[in-house]
């Protein structure tokens, strides 16, 4: 059977100088060391082969970056991600409009068989209460006609949130065109993960809301551990797995799904 061996292959990984790509960097290396490109703000200290400065929130960076990419990819991780202590356009660009668009232009060089892993989270786990409106977001064709869409929009919640609701949406509703490639789509889900960003999600999601969570979940994820169901995601370990969304989060959300747990506390 095939397991998480990336040995004589090369992948690409945004977002790898902190959190859950500078662990991803870390267990590729100790699963099978592949050719490793990374594209993010800052060069990370942990185990890669290319560089490639690139602002994900800038288009024209993101086609600068895969100019200087040589395929065959075997996986790409769409890893690199923002909170909304950022401003909303970056927000958007960085966590929505960068990995469905990094992904179209790499997709010529995905190998059959290969394999797009994106880290998205809990806190897209109400996509379905805009369903509607991420099916008609998805269906704009390329980066203009979707931030002309977003433009201004309610987004009838957090941005950050609902950026990671598109991802999970994203993943379920490619599932079918890159299947037809050979190649696989889905993300990991976590909830907080103990990385310089979480922070951030204290700041801008509240004390109330992030010790609920991490309660809940009996504590942070750490990154590595995401890192690693992101690895088995990326790898032929996963495969015949493809479409989904899979929360890394101790069972919170299947406990709040069957009623075992509510904002309020633990039923049972
Ligand atoms: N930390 C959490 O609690 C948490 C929970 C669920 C999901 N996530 C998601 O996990 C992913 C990784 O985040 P993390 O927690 O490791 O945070 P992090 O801040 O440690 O890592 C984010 C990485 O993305 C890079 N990055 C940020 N903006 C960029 C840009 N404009 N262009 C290129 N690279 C950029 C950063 O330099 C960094 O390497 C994100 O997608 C985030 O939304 C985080």
């Amino acid at each position: 059977m095939p397991g998480i061996d990336y040995s004589g292959k090369h992948v690409v990984v945004t977002g790898g100088a902190t959190g859950v790509g500078a662990g991803l960097l870390e267990v590729l290396a100790e699963h099978g060391k592949p050719r490793v490109t990374v594209l993010d703000l800052r060069e990370p200290a942990g185990p890669h082969d290319v560089f490639i400065e690139t602002n994900l929130s800038n288009r024209d960076a993101i086609d600068a970056a895969v100019a200087q990419i040589d395929g065959p990819i075997a996986a790409l991780f769409n890893n690199a991600g923002v909170a909304d202590t950022s401003q909303r356009d970056i927000v958007l660009a960085v966590n929505l409009l960068a990995p469905i668009y990094l992904t179209d232009a790499l997709l010529p060089q995905i190998e059959q068989g290969g394999a797009v892993a994106t880290t998205a989270s809990i806190a897209g786990m109400a996509w379905s209460q805009r369903l509607p409106q991420h099916l008609e977001l998805l269906a704009q064709e390329g980066w203009d006609a979707k931030a002309k869409w977003l433009d201004g929009r309610d987004l009838g919640t957090q941005t950050y949130a609902f950026t990671k609701e598109t991802m999970q949406v994203w993943t379920m509703r490619d599932a079918a065109r890159l299947r037809g490639h050979g190649i696989r789509i889905n993300s990991a889900c976590p909830s907080p993960i103990d990385t310089p960003l979480v922070k951030d999600f204290f700041e801008t999601m509240g004390d109330d809301a992030m010790n609920f969570s991490i309660e809940a979940a009996g504590r942070m994820v750490t990154g590595r551990e995401v890192a690693m169901l992101l690895a088995y995601l990326g790898s032929p370990a996963a495969t015949f797995v493809s479409g989904q969304n899979i929360d890394i989060d101790n069972g919170m959300r299947a406990s709040m799904v069957t009623g075992m747990l509510s904002f309020g506390g633990a039923k049972a």
